[in-house]
């Protein structure tokens, strides 16, 4: 279980990017953080796995408590907790296999990374993990002769072969067009499922978010001002969240897409 408890982000320049945010996910959870831009989502994330340090409250995950752990222990503690990027933060000379290996190196020494010897356990587990994400013939390709979406599904195996309790994922589809974006966040979605893994996944696609999550958390300006269903985002939600606007459209559209997506089952 993962445990916010008043989490305040002031950054150096003054800006209060989070206000006392507390928020509680259960284990398997799939939650979708929503809200205009900087209103803190980032931050959100990047809090949990300490890339930035929160300036007061708590961070508790499977009971520990992150925010208090030592540099030693973070790194540890980091293993648990895989990272999906809008910009997949590829390595692009190397190989697809290379790429997926790299989410090892947090559990592999150094030398033996330097070296490439990744045990054949882990190799194994990456052809394991493109097969189940239909890259398994790019295996030996680099990285930039990839697509976006190709890309984007080789940064999920990176992820998921550190063998994570938990998936913090900004922005999957930014950078993506609008039927690979379903097929990213499909993608996303079965394998939390299939894992019973826990998701925070930022984005701003909201019929997207309504699709493919179990819980949606709205901020606005640092504050949580949604936590609930899926479809509770009614219009005056998301006047709440993204200020005025006519916001009827979006749900009739939310309606239709869901119901596309029930019969492509
Ligand atoms: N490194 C930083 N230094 C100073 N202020 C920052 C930094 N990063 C973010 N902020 C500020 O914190 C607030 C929240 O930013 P954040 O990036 O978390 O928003 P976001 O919801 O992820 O936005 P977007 O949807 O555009 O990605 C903003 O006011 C932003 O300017
Ligand atoms: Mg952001």
């Amino acid at each position: 279980m993962l445990k916010l408890e008043m989490l305040t982000k002031r950054y150096n320049t003054g800006d209060l990017a989070l206000k006392e945010v507390s928020l509680t996910v259960p284990d398997g959870q799939v939650l979708a953080l929503i809200g205009p831009s900087g209103a803190g989502k980032s931050t959100l994330i990047r809090c949990i796995n300490r890339l930035v340090e929160p300036t007061s409250g708590s961070v508790n995950l499977n009971n520990v408590d992150l925010p208090k752990l030592s540099s030693g222990a973070l790194r540890k503690a980091r293993r648990k907790m895989g990272m999906i990027f809008q910009e997949y933060a590829l390595v692009e000379r190397l190989t697809v296999m290379e790429n997926v290996l790299s989410g090892r190196l947090g559990y592999v020494g150094f030398w033996r990374s330097y070296f490439r010897k990744f045990p054949s356990s882990d190799v194994k587990e990456a052809y394991r993990l493109l097969d189940r994400v239909g890259l398994l013939e790019m295996a030996d390709k680099r990285a930039d002769e990839l697509s976006g979406g190709q890309r984007q599904r080789v940064g999920i195996c990176r992820a998921l072969i550190q063998n994570p309790d938990l998936l913090l994922v900004d922005e999957p589809t930014a950078s993506l067009d609008p039927k690979t974006s379903r097929q990213i966040m499909r993608l996303i979605n079965e394998l939390c499922e299939e894992q019973g893994l826990t998701a925070i996944i930022n984005i701003h696609d909201v019929l997207l978010a309504q699709m493919f999550s179990q819980r949606i958390v709205g901020l606005a300006l640092g504050e949580v001002v949604y936590d609930g269903d899926p479809d509770g985002l009614t219009p005056d939600v998301l006047t709440q969240i993204y200020g005025e606007e006519d916001w009827s459209a979006t749900i009739e559209k939310a309606d239709d897409a869901y119901e596309d997506e029930l019969e492509n089952e």
